[in-house]
């Protein structure tokens, strides 16, 4: 999270909401110009299926329908960011393409995925690791902003244009 945002969150009133939470990880937004970075480094076509584990208020998975094309589902903890995200996909115009399930991440089907996209703490990629690499199909690629749990799992590809690192990663075939 950028520190401006991150700070208040262990320091200001901001702090009980972040107790109250229900998840691992509290909600921050990840900036356009970081998705489209992320994006742009996976390759994302209308083709594409992007998962947003932690999907906050959607506006991640809105920004790959309408400048991309891709369809998306958002998987999210709090019901409150939920309803927050389908509102945001309705004014969007991009409803039919994205939806938001309030589920917890590590129990939620992410095999239909093309594309996954993290903003999550280190600790919560690395316990969430032996699910991506279980479930995704080879060849599905991996994003994350500014946290690498994925550590002895070397990216594709690492950005270093924002103010933290933006990694990719490719699902690898199986063997047998
Ligand atoms: C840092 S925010 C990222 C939001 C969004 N993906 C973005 O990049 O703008 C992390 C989100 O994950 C959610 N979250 C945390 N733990 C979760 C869990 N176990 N299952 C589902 N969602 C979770 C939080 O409620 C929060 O909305």
């Amino acid at each position: 999270m950028h520190r401006r945002a991150f700070l208040p969150l262990i320091v200001t009133p901001a702090l009980a909401q972040y107790e109250e939470s229900k998840g691992d990880v509290p909600w921050v937004p990840t900036p356009d110009e970081v998705m489209n970075t992320l994006f742009r480094m996976a390759g994302v076509t209308p083709r594409d299926t992007v998962y947003d584990l932690g999907s906050g208020d959607g506006r991640v998975l809105i920004y790959a329908a309408k400048h991309f094309g891709a369809r998306g589902v958002g998987i999210e903890i709090e019901g409150h960011r939920v309803l927050e995200a389908r509102a945001a996909a309705k004014k969007a115009g991009v409803s039919r393409r994205v939806k938001f399930i309030e589920q917890d991440l590590f129990k939620a089907d992410i095999r239909p995925a093309t594309v996954v996209f993290m903003y999550l703490y280190t600790a919560v990629m690395a316990k969430l690791k032996p699910k991506l690499m279980s479930d995704l199909k080879p060849g599905t690629r991996v994003v994350a902003y500014q946290f690498n749990g994925l550590r002895d799992w070397k990216p594709d590809r690492v950005d270093n244009t924002h103010p933290y690192p933006a990694y990719l990663w490719t699902i690898p075939t199986r063997q047998a």
